[in-house]
């Protein structure tokens, strides 16, 4: 019986398992691979099964090998990525007066962001597929993925990177050794044009995170939602939260953890999916826009963002290749879009690392952006469920860093001390910290 199966959105042809293609062979549309649930279904049929579920390789998200498209585990390229926390917030929800916030924090996922789930996907499937070496586009994120699971793969890589990719970043994607080439331009979409028909003639296997380039990749994705799933039912919480709030370049993340909840609805393990609510930077929001303004999904294809400009480096993406999957998924499970500018977006970088420990990049900072915004207008409840993805780490980018402290000034040795202490002390005692 065949795993899966590869489904054109253009003109619904059916591809077996076993194709080659990564685009429609009839029409040259999207596919989108379709995993079979049905041989898990008698193990994963209720939360208490499903959170009861073993999978394959415990640690890392490929306990869920039997939800993604990949035949064999032998082909898993992996450096343990997922299994991460799912924290309640201690202080940045309470100071909301919202009760029940949590965090999924994909901060120490190996190279740092949860693009390393889609990555150990893609390269994955693509070692299955026999590919000679790996390419992808990217500010620095997929980059750095790539760029490290293919020195574990033992595969040549190419790495594009926009020339606004934060310095921090780009050194981090040479580090594991890719050939990485600064372009001369911001527009993720037109270096991917130029590449592409290289990338074909040489069968070097496209990594970027968009469904219509490669149907396999974002499917690593899926696992966040099961991994959600299956920590609120061991902590004895309903199953499903009400609302993701989720950060979106090219929508690809959030289409495919909905696709994840999605998954335990058709299992029985969930009653509904959750609200998909996403967010983007002021500087470059075509996602959030369309869903705003009710565009036509197709014309967002048509008009690149035309001036990028945010700190949000890695949510710049001019056209959001996952729109056709992304805005369905937030509109048909009641979602709504959020935008948020570089102040607010430093201000919760901040918050995030004051208030819960948790040092995340500008892009993943957004969503505590958007928090304080959603509480005050109302959009999610202050007793609802909420969880926010916190998708990269701020080691990615110091610059952003350095930009919310103040430079430190060199103090005396013979400085007085026992001062400093005593205010620190009073301020502690009278709760003023
Ligand atoms: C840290 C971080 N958060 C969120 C995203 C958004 O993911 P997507 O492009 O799939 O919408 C990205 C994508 O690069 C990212 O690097
Ligand atoms: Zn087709």
């Amino acid at each position: 019986m065949a795993k899966f199966s590869l489904a054109c959105l253009s003109c619904s042809k059916k591809l077996p398992e076993s194709s080659p293609a990564f685009n429609c062979t009839s029409c040259g549309g999207q596919l989108d691979a379709r995993v079979d649930l049905e041989p898990i279904e008698e193990r994963c049929n209720s939360p208490e099964s499903f959170a009861a579920y073993e999978g394959r390789q415990a640690g890392s998200m490929w306990r869920y090998f039997d939800f993604l498209p990949l035949l064999d585990p032998s082909h898993v390229v992996s450096l343990g990525e997922g299994s991460t926390p799912l924290l309640a917030s201690r202080h940045l929800g309470p100071s909301l007066g919202m009760g029940h916030v949590w965090f999924k924090v994909e901060t120490g996922n190996p190279t740092g962001s949860f693009k390393d789930r889609q990555v150990s996907m893609g390269i994955s499937r693509a070692v299955e597929m026999g590919a000679r070496g790996v390419v992808t586009v990217s500010s620095g994120n997929v980059g750095a993925a790539v760029s490290a699971y293919s020195a574990r793969a033992g595969l040549p890589a190419m790495v594009f990177v926009p020339e606004m990719s934060p310095a921090n970043k780009v050194a981090q994607v040479q580090v594991y050794g890719a050939r990485v080439f600064k372009v001369n331009t911001n527009s993720t979409s037109g270096i991917l044009d130029a590449v592409a028909p290289a990338c074909a003639k040489y069968k070097f296997v496209n990594l970027m995170t968009a469904s219509q380039v490669n149907p396999y990749i974002n499917h690593g994705a899926k696992t966040m939602a099961y991994e959600i799933v299956h920590d609120r039912v061991v902590a004895g919480l309903d199953p499903a939260p009400d609302a993701i709030v989720c950060p979106a370049g090219g929508g690809g993340m959030l289409s495919h953890v909905h696709m994840g909840f999605a998954d335990l609805v058709e299992l029985g393990v969930i009653a509904r999916v959750p609200r998909f609510i996403v967010v983007q930077p002021a500087g470059c929001p075509p996602l959030s826009r369309a869903i705003l303004d009710g565009t036509p999904i197709e014309a967002v294809y048509d008009h690149p963002w035309p001036d990028i400009n945010t700190i949000a480096t890695a949510l710049a993406d001019d056209i959001p290749l996952d729109a056709r999957l992304a805005i369905p998924a937030v509109k048909n499970t009641g979602g709504t879009a959020c935008i948020v500018d570089d102040a607010a977006i430093l201000d919760g970088e901040k918050q995030l690392a004051r208030l819960e420990g948790i040092f995340a990049e500008p892009s993943s900072a957004t969503t505590a952006a958007a928090l304080a915004q959603l509480a005050q207008q109302g959009v999610v409840d202050k007793s609802e469920h909420v969880v926010l993805l916190i998708t990269g780490s701020g080691f990615k980018d110091m610059d952003a860093a350095r930009r919310i402290n103040p430079d430190l000034p060199v103090v005396a040795l013979e400085h007085d001390w026992d001062a400093e202490l005593a205010m620190v002390a009073a301020a502690t005692t009278s709760g003023n910290l």
